[in-house]
């Protein structure tokens, strides 16, 4: 048992550049802990409230010194003295203090750092790694088999991840059927230096997206996946071991009631887009595709879900938003067959762990997932061993921030193998 003393905040920059927060939970018994969070580009309408200066004299309004004076003041004061294993009653602290529901007081942001930091704190003292933390004393579950989750790797990036080229956010490939995550992560770079030369041979222009994906001048979508399939043959790599899936991030393609993709010269009506998906989950055999419609057009959702049916996970990101009551209505719809995690989305620890345990009761595979802006903080590596999430989706190892994700889940493997 231990008490909070105090907790402060400072701001970092993350791979894009950008102010963030990192919070440091002080223990009284001399033990600290330390999360720096993530930030999104492509962020949904019904994500909690990130707090950003607005100053335009710093960082072009991006700044976070307000969210920072709002731990050092009135957050560390409220929790000083609370007992740091109590991770639900420190939540629920955070959301009575905010007192608005969506974190606009206080940011999703600001509460999320104190709230990991806590916990990483508590993990410190008790000297448990993080995920066996996060299992046995945060969510209260004894069991004790710890699953690495399988990689969905970033290897092309569009949409507004990247200045100019494809519409389609992220083109994913999923190393399967390795006996270790190891093995998966070693021919996913493989993969990557594969299609690097196939897309230098092929002339195309090139250079990397936002979370370290090959941006590609491609005339088509579809011919990003068809790259990809290349570059598994020329890899000589075996085709059953990967799978292709996508993140459309579909807010960025719809406008006006219609959906703008390079693949067609115009755009395309409700039922013409659908027929395009559905074609091309087909046509490639794709593994899973994330924000296939907009975020709140339900209807196509449930539609598409059906049409697919257990050939493709359909995977919501900007529709459920880690937000609770968002997946109750997507349950009750029949909307997906699996949800993005994202802890900033929705602004604390217990409330991401709520999220997980309702989408895992209804048979929803889970995927914890990075932002497109990221620090080198691991926090999501133990979150998706602690709860056998089946997937991670970490951007491309070839950037630091990212890398610093892949690293931790190697470690944590080699750990799991020794034991
Ligand atoms: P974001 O993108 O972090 O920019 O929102 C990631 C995603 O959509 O999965
Ligand atoms: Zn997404």
């Amino acid at each position: 048992m231990a008490l909070i003393e105090k907790i402060s905040a400072e701001e970092v920059l993350d791979s894009r550049g950008i102010p963030t927060l990192k919070a440091t939970a002080y223990l009284q018994d001399g033990n600290f802990g330390t999360a720096s969070v993530p930030a999104g580009i492509s962020t949904g309408t019904h994500e909690a409230f990130e707090l950003r200066d607005a100053d335009e004299s710093r960082y072009g309004g991006l700044g976070v010194q307000k969210a920072i004076a709002n731990v050092n003041g009135e957050i560390s004061k409220i929790l000083s003295g609370v007992e740091a294993s109590d991770q639900r009653k420190i939540d629920n602290a955070l959301n009575k203090l905010d007192g608005t529901g969506t974190k606009r007081r206080l940011g999703a942001n600001t509460t999320l750092s104190v709230s990991l930091a806590v916990a990483v704190a508590e993990a410190k003292r008790g000297r448990l790694q993080l995920y066996e933390y996060l299992r046995k004393n945060v969510l209260g579950e004894s069991n004790e088999t710890y699953e690495l989750p399988l990689l969905m790797t970033n290897v092309i990036e569009g949409g507004r991840h990247v200045d100019k080229g494809l519409d389609f956010q992220e083109f994913l490939v999923i190393p399967r059927g390795f006996q270790f995550f190891s093995e998966g992560y070693e021919n996913i770079k493989k993969l990557i230096k594969s299609l690097e030369e196939l897309a230098k041979q092929k002339k195309h222009d090139r250079s990397l997206g936002i979370e370290g994906g090959l941006a590609l001048n491609l005339k088509s979508n579809e011919e990003a996946i068809t790259l990809i399939k290349e570059a598994i043959d020329a890899s000589g790599l075996s085709k059953e071991r990967f799978a292709i899936a996508l993140d459309v991030a579909a807010n960025s393609v719809f406008k006006d009631g219609q959906y703008h993709v390079l693949d067609f010269e115009f755009p395309l009506g409700r039922e013409e887009y659908y027929k395009f998906l559905t074609g091309l989950c087909k046509k490639h055999n794709l593994f899973s595709v994330e924000d296939p419609f907009e975020e709140d057009n339900w209807y196509a959702w449930t539609d598409f879900t059906k049409q697919v049916q257990s050939a493709t996970l359909v995977i919501g990101d900007d529709l459920t938003t880690t937000n609770l009551a968002r997946l109750e209505t997507a349950i009750s719809r029949n909307s997906l067959t699996g949800v993005i995690v994202k802890p900033n989305q929705i602004g604390t620890l217990t409330e991401t762990l709520d999220f997980i345990k309702r989408a895992k009761e209804a048979g929803l595979k889970i995927v914890v997932s990075h932002r497109s802006g990221e620090t080198q903080d691991n926090f999501i590596s133990d979150l998706a061993v602690a709860v056998n999430a089946q997937f991670i989706k970490i951007g491309s190892p070839l950037q630091k921030e990212r890398y610093s994700k892949f690293k931790r889940l190697l470690e944590i493997e080699k750990q799991l193998n020794k034991n």
